[in-house]
């Protein structure tokens, strides 16, 4: 696991856009596994940018989201497909049918999730999934509790997560209990994993997600056995991390990381 510590949450979430462009670029028929939540608006902002700047082309690129809250159309403003049309689909140049997320209306959950997980596999994998991560420690909607092997499934979503995201929704107490989401397993398939955290609140969880022991209690901490991934910290979130002067002496020296800094 590699973990870097940028000064800001905008220059931590322009190092996220310029690593999955950078990607894109090597790799036009790219397979792009996407989150939201309110982190991934900026890393999202810039891509778009950078799409507009013909510096990132999304023609080829195929997307699958982590998660979608049952009950929800797509056109609901809290689904995670308006999110997702809203904040990138809409303004880059990608073709929407090569946009995967769980229809939150399927009627056969079980088959709806057999189904997301088989159009990955057939898609070849996911070369690169962008995650965050939730005050629960969760990635996706993996609360507590959940299989470090779990495939996609239909969650029932903690008080923490309900409290978390409940302030999205009029009422708030509309939010649906339960959501799709890609299992921590489907997540560690991907070839590679980029985590963006950051802001004060998630010092606690960070810490815990990254040096803490691995643990079902913290479905982030799988990512502690994926071959490649790379965590983009803000300083508030790196806060409480105790190997942060060790975690920037690599990025400064280390001669991969010379084009991001
Ligand atoms: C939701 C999503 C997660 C996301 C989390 C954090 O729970 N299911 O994928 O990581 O929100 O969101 P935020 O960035 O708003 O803190």
């Amino acid at each position: 696991m590699e973990v870097i510590i940028r000064p800001t949450e905008e220059a931590a979430a322009k190092l996220t856009a310029k690593i999955i462009a950078d990607a894109i670029n090597d790799k036009p028929e790219f397979k792009l596994g996407l989150a939201t939540g309110a982190t991934m608006e900026a890393v999202y902002a810039e891509l778009s940018a950078l799409n507009k700047a013909n510096k990132v082309d999304f023609s080829q690129v195929r997307t699958w989201n982590l998660d979608e809250y049952v009950g929800l159309a797509p056109e609901h403003d809290q689904s995670y497909r308006y999110y997702m049309n809203k904040n990138l689909f809409n303004n880059v140049n990608i073709d929407k049918r090569n946009t995967h997320l769980p229809d939150g209306l399927a009627i056969n959950e079980e088959l709806e999730a057999a189904v997301y997980d088989e159009s990955i596999d057939e898609a070849g994998g996911i070369d690169l999934w962008l995650v965050g991560i939730g005050k629960s420690g969760h990635i996706g909607f993996n609360d507590p509790g959940t299989s470090l092997a779990s495939r996609t499934h239909v969650a029932y979503l903690t008080n923490t997560t309900y409290e978390q995201n409940k302030i999205y929704f009029n009422p708030p107490e509309s939010m649906p209990r339960r959501a799709f989401t890609a299992g921590v397993g489907t997540v560690l398939d991907a070839k590679k994993v980029v985590q963006l955290i950051t802001g004060e609140r998630k010092a606690d969880i960070a810490a815990a997600a990254i040096e803490g022991p691995i643990t079902s209690m913290i479905s982030s901490t799988a990512l502690q056995m994926h071959p490649d991934t790379v965590v983009i910290l803000d300083e508030a979130a790196a806060a409480k991390l105790k190997l942060r002067d060790f975690y920037n002496e690599v990025f400064m020296n280390d001669p991969k990381w010379e084009a991001y800094r």
